[in-house]
């Protein structure tokens, strides 16, 4: 009889990656998905802990399932991401229904795992770091519509000092070139037209090449561009240290590159970005952009911050600031710092007021949008080539596209546009939306 696996991600794109490929090493073992845990006979919650209180909803979910437990003693809980990382056999003290724990370079170890617990009736745990592994222990995946991500490295090595990653994820992994462009050419020829390449710090990849040699990401990005079949290339999440002048450069001769890059920088102001560690400063980053718009002069840039590191006074936050409006950025990912154990920010003396942080991130956040939607506005009148990628989310027939510099553009279409590239004329900016009307279907 078929089984059922009920699955919940947090955080961050790897994780959803992660996610996918357990979902698809599951179906081999005869497990179908479901989209309610109660009659789930395995539940697997893949975690995050980059912030607190994303680690608390961990448990909270846990909590959720041991009751349904209660009532389905058969059901098997199972736990990954990286709160399972860092916490391995500490879950099961607090949360001792749970069955097995696995990290995010075990996971294809998953049915052994549950195997074992079934055999045993003890829980299982498997935290290891056993490299590259994994990638060659999944089967290949499935494309689900127009658009795939391809996890291309992971971990980081960087150690900010305010960060789990590293810990939880090891450290800088790339995988070799053949395998991800086997994987991309396999996405290809399933209908993939916009790939989305991930790294904790993609553009650090350094991947095994042809004859022992290594090859770098903006070779990568050559290569990837050779894909027939691949329309547009993304990828996040880019690490301002290792956005290479040869990297800047790919965006001269690869038009596939779309003009929209995430580009985390943290802060603007020098002194923190000394205290975090993040290895560059304020006028750094600038000129790192200023390349950029050298070679490509309307890309979007977003961004993250991280308001409120210990330490922060006025004068650093309003640097934060002058840097937003030198760099005009188009979005942001910006939360309050959190304090996470183990990490040396963690030790550091913080006394601003949590209210005078929330003040500064609203005042950073309502910047932003505000130029996000200035941005928008200028592209009101202009055709954008955009990729269909499904029904809007209001339904009414419409259909939901996305820009190049990522914005989200619902027009008026025949279904059997979704996963092809036409190009679309904005008419109407919405706060989070655009409005358009199709000028042209591209190709197939
Ligand atoms: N490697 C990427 C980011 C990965 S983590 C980079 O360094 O640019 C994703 C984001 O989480 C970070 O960019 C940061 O803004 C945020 N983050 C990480 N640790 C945090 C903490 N302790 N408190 C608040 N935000 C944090
Ligand atoms: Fe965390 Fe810094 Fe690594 Fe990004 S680069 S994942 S913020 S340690
Ligand atoms: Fe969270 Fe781990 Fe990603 S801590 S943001 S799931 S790398």
């Amino acid at each position: 009889m078929t089984q059922k696996i009920y699955l919940r991600s947090f955080g961050c794109q790897m994780n959803d990656y992660d996610s996918s490929r357990i979902l698809d090493l599951m179906r081999e073992e005869g497990y179908e998905a479901v989209e309610a845990p109660d009659d789930a006979d395995l539940a697997v919650v893949v975690t995050c802990s980059i912030r607190e209180k994303a680690q608390e909803k961990t448990f909270s979910d846990l909590g959720r399932l041991r009751e349904m437990k209660k009532a389905k003693p058969d059901m098997l809980i199972a736990v990954g991401g990286c709160v399972a990382s860092q916490e391995g056999r500490k879950i099961l003290s607090r949360a001792p229904w749970v069955d097995v724990v696995f990290g995010p370079q075990t996971l294809h170890r998953l049915p052994a795992l549950i195997a074992e617990r079934r055999k045993t009736g003890r829980a299982q745990v498997d935290i290891s770091f056993p490299e590259i592994e994994k990638f060659d222990h999944l089967p290949a995946p499935c494309a689900h519509g127009a658009t795939a991500f391809v996890s291309v490295m992971e971990g980081c090595s960087k150690y900010c000092s305010y960060c789990v990653v590293p810990y939880t994820r090891g450290e800088e992994i790339s995988r070799p070139l053949v395998d991800v462009l086997v994987e991309c050419a396999h996405l290809a020829e399933q209908g993939v037209k916009e790939l989305t390449l991930l790294g904790q710090n993609v553009n650090a990849y350094r991947g095994r090449g042809p004859n022992g040699t290594t090859v770098d990401f903006a070779l990568l990005l050559e290569f990837v561009s050779d894909i027939p079949g691949i329309e547009r290339i993304r990828y996040t999440t880019s690490h301002p240290k290792e956005f290479s002048d040869r990297l800047i450069e790919a965006y001269g001769y690869l038009p596939k590159l779309a003009n929209h890059v995430h580009l985390p920088v943290q802060s603007g102001s020098d002194r923190i970005l000394a205290a975090m560690k993040r290895g560059y400063t304020h006028d750094w980053y600038l000129d790192r952009v200023a390349r950029l718009r050298a070679v490509r002069p309307d890309i979007s840039i977003a961004t993250d911050f991280i308001v409120g590191f210990p330490g922060e006074t006025e004068e650093d936050f309003a640097e934060t600031m002058r840097l937003i409006d030198e760099v005009g950025f188009d979005a942001s990912f910006s939360f309050v710092y959190s304090k996470r154990a183990g990490t040396p920010a963690a030790s550091l003396p913080d006394d601003t007021p949590q209210s005078v942080k929330l003040a500064r991130l609203q005042h950073l956040q309502s910047v932003i949008e505000a130029n996000a939607t200035r941005l928008s506005e200028a592209m009101l009148g202009r055709t954008e080539r955009c990729l269909v990628f499904g029904e809007a989310r209001k339904g009414g027939g419409m259909l939901a596209a996305r820009t190049d510099n990522n914005r989200v553009v619902n027009f008026a279409g025949d279904a059997s546009l979704i996963g092809r590239m036409a190009d679309i004329r904005i008419t109407d900016v919405f706060p989070h939306t655009l409005g358009g009307e199709l000028v042209c279907a591209g190709g197939e």
